[in-house]
């Protein structure tokens, strides 16, 4: 049993991470606001707020042997827990992102691929969030001029699964769940690569625990959209699901966007991004990362859809309603015998 602090662990992957180190049998301090939730049972929380001037304070003095930070866009929160905790911890692990790196279109490289220039400045508001890699990759190197005798840092591609506050994965569950014809995008040989935030936490976890360091790309197996929307179907569709592939070009003329957001189709992406779903995550798997089947993810996805509430006004994805107006004018292209958008196979057939 070692001592842990997991900085957060009242969302998503920290919590995660935080849950397989109370799992694991380690002494786990979570330090947040509190405002996100509550931490796992088994947990220490001890309220910290990251913006306030001396914010860690409330932790000084302790000592831990593996700190794990996932601090999102901030670079000051990250130099701070490493002038508080860096002398001191036996391992760190940094959770950055597969947005550090400058051309988000090259598909299958690895961590040595160049990166963004770092930005040592926070973000001023919400609109400035086009900084979040630029500012990873600061806080990246950070963590390797103060501990990188010690540190993990972790590039995590798309994290899914259960507890995700972002929408994006959990909207094909929900909507294939919910049946009848079902608008995707006709992208099918897109590249694909995600990991389930509970597998992520869990190699953290391992990794922290047998002192692994280096960078790595995080993230699953190659596949395809085309097959992980078909796998999420089959696991979770209502019996009368039909998936209705539409053109790219309609979608956007239409002006549904891609990946995420409001009136989007999530993990579409265009080529200009497909670095970000198809990269060499071969050392991570060496390493020990493990990755559990799509449907696994998308039964447990569905179910947190259900606990939040499947009817609430989502962050990413269309509303009932934009979806089937998007139908509507697909299907009026399709009669008029216009250019037909929609792609030429039967939808009905897509499942088998
Ligand atoms: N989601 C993805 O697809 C994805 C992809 C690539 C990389 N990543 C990376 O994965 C990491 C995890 O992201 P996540 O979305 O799961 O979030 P997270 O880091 O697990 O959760 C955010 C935590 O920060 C805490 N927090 C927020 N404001 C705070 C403050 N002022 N002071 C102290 N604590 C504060 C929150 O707790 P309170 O609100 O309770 O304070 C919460 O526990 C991030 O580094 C992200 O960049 C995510």
């Amino acid at each position: 049993m070692s001592r842990w602090l997991v900085l957060g662990g009242t969302r998503f992957l920290s919590r995660e991470v935080a849950a397989a180190a109370v799992a694991r049998g380690h002494e786990v301090v979570c330090a947040a606001r509190g405002e996100s939730g509550p931490v796992p049972e088994g947990a220490r929380f001890v309220r910290v707020d990251r913006d306030d001037d001396d914010g860690l304070a409330p932790l000084r003095g302790e000592r831990f042997d593996a700190v794990v930070d996932t601090a999102i866009i901030s670079y000051r929160w990250v130099r701070e827990a490493l002038a508080e905790f860096g002398d001191t911890a036996g391992h760190w692990t940094f959770v950055s992102t597969m947005n550090v790196y400058s051309d988000l279109s090259r598909r299958g490289d690895g961590v040595d691929a160049p990166l963004l220039e770092p930005r040592y400045t926070d973000p001023e508001g919400p609109e400035d969030f086009g900084a979040y890699g630029s500012i990873k990759v600061a806080s990246e190197q950070a963590v390797d001029e103060v501990v990188g005798d010690r540190a993990l840092v972790v590039r995590p591609g798309l994290v899914c699964g259960p507890g995700d506050p972002y929408d994006r994965f959990g909207y094909w569950p929900a909507r294939f769940a919910r049946g009848g014809r079902a608008l995707v995008p006709d992208a099918p040989e897109q590249p694909f690569q995600m990991i389930d935030v509970r597998d992520l936490a869990e190699w953290i976890v391992v990794s922290g625990e047998r002192g692994l360091t280096g960078v790595f790309d995080a993230s699953g197996p190659a596949m395809t959209l085309g097959s992980v929307l078909e796998e999420m179907a089959s696991a979770v569709g209502a019996l009368d699901l039909e998936l209705v592939p539409v053109s790219t070009e309609s979608l956007a003329e239409a002006g549904v966007m891609p990946w995420q957001g409001p009136r989007s189709l999530p993990l579409w992406l265009p080529e200009s991004h497909h670095g970000v779903v198809d990269r060499d995550t071969g050392p991570a798997l060496k390493a020990g990362l493990r990755f559990r089947p799509v449907a696994e993810t998308a039964v447990a996805a569905l179910e947190y859809e259900y606990a939040l509430g499947i009817e609430r006004e989502r962050q990413a994805g269309l509303t009932v309603e934009e979806e089937a107006e998007l139908l509507e004018r697909t299907d009026m292209t399709r009669e008029s015998g216009g250019q037909p958008r929609v792609a030429g196979r039967e939808p009905a057939n897509d499942r088998e």
